[in-house]
């Protein structure tokens, strides 16, 4: 590791605000983060506009917090790269962090370098655990994504499958929402799971007959629709607790047999999860229970979106040769093996 390598990251893609600078590859000196989810909370899911807004009230505040707890008071001397989120993501959200890097960037005359936001999302396994070596298999499951990924080498990344519709994370919200359960959804349903039955009710295990390695949420959500309109006309209490452990068995039933699909086929048992959706107890659970894998899984608060992940992301990049020049711009479709 280059101990000397300090790296600013920034993430601004969706409704987190995030500043870090990291030493090397996992030596965290500062990470901040600031979250709109209260602001959201009301309209059930981010609103674009406001989100950028945001972003831009909370940004320099996050840098000045960043050097301060890292000890840095002449960054254009002391930074070496400034890795900054530039997709996918919202377009609003992603400007902000993107023209805040360049305009730093130009002014201290540090290397800038574009990072793409899932892959920042796999590099919270590589913060976590020096001992997670390609190759190895990654499942992104997070608010706008669901896949599995074969990491051949850093860098090399192999869609093995993906969601043909919702993400997994955007499932937990929408049907936290149906439930009255506010924004986001994934904690508050996690955290009820535990306490209902999860065999209360049969909702389908999305793709279960199918030996492609794919996702599908959009049929199970509307299974629990159905389910809670069956339950309001009877006029019965909804069974809250049963209905998230029910759905939430389901899920991760779908998570976890595609990852065993992708095993059988790649013959690679070491298997890492990164984004939101990899704070889900249920999931981790069911991971750890598989002893013949050889399962990595990040803190929770590094499974969301933060700023560390993107700097480990942009180092390591940096150090394979990759680098920005000021013409970089916001990709909000970025796909990450393109
Ligand atoms: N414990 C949990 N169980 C299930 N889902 C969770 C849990 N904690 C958070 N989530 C879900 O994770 C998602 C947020 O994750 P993340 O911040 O990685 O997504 P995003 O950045 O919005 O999407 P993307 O990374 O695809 O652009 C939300 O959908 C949220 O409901
Ligand atoms: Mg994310």
């Amino acid at each position: 590791m280059n101990s000397n390598f300090l790296t600013l990251g920034i993430e601004s893609s969706c409704d987190d605000t995030a500043v870090s600078v990291l030493e090397g590859q996992r030596n965290v000196k500062a990470d901040f983060i600031s979250s709109q989810i209260k602001e959201h909370a009301p309209f059930g899911g981010v609103v674009p506009e406001f989100a950028s807004r945001m972003h831009l009230e909370a940004i320099l505040p996050l840098i000045q917090a960043a050097f301060s707890q890292a000890g840095i008071s002449s960054p254009a001397s002391e930074l070496s790269l400034i890795a900054v989120t530039a997709g996918p993501g919202l377009m609003g959200s992603l400007m902000v962090g993107v023209m805040t890097a360049k305009a730093f960037a130009q002014s201290w005359g540090v290397p800038l370098l574009g990072v793409n936001h899932l892959e920042g999302h796999l590099f919270a396994n590589v913060v976590a655990s020096e001992d997670l070596l390609p190759p190895f298999i990654c499942l992104i499951v997070s608010g706008g994504h669901t896949e599995i990924i074969l990491v051949e080498d850093w860098g090399q990344y192999q869609l093995l499958g993906e969601t043909r519709d919702d993400a997994a994370g955007e499932a937990y919200d929408k049907v936290a929402k149906l439930l009255g359960l506010g924004y986001p959804g994934g904690p508050v349903i996690d955290r009820l799971a535990q306490q209902g039955n999860p065999e209360a009710f049969r909702f389908p295990v999305p793709l279960k007959g199918s030996n492609e390695i794919a996702f599908s949420f959009s049929g199970l959500k509307t299974a629990v629709l159905w389910t809670v309109n069956e339950l309001q006309k009877s006029k019965t209490d909804l069974p809250v607790a049963d209905i998230c452990a029910s759905f939430q068995r389901a899920a991760v039933t779908a998570l976890v047999s595609k990852l065993e699909r992708a095993t059988e086929v790649t013959g690679i048992q070491k298997i890492a999860i990164s984004g939101g959706v990899a704070a889900n107890k249920g999931l981790r659970k069911e991971l750890l229970k598989r002893k013949y894998w050889e399962v990595f899984i990040p803190p929770v608060i590094r499974c969301t979106d933060n700023a560390v992940m993107i700097a480990a992301a942009g180092y390591n990049s940096f150090q394979r040769g990759n680098i920005s020049d000021l013409s970089l711009a916001p990709n909000p479709s970025w796909h990450l093996l393109s």
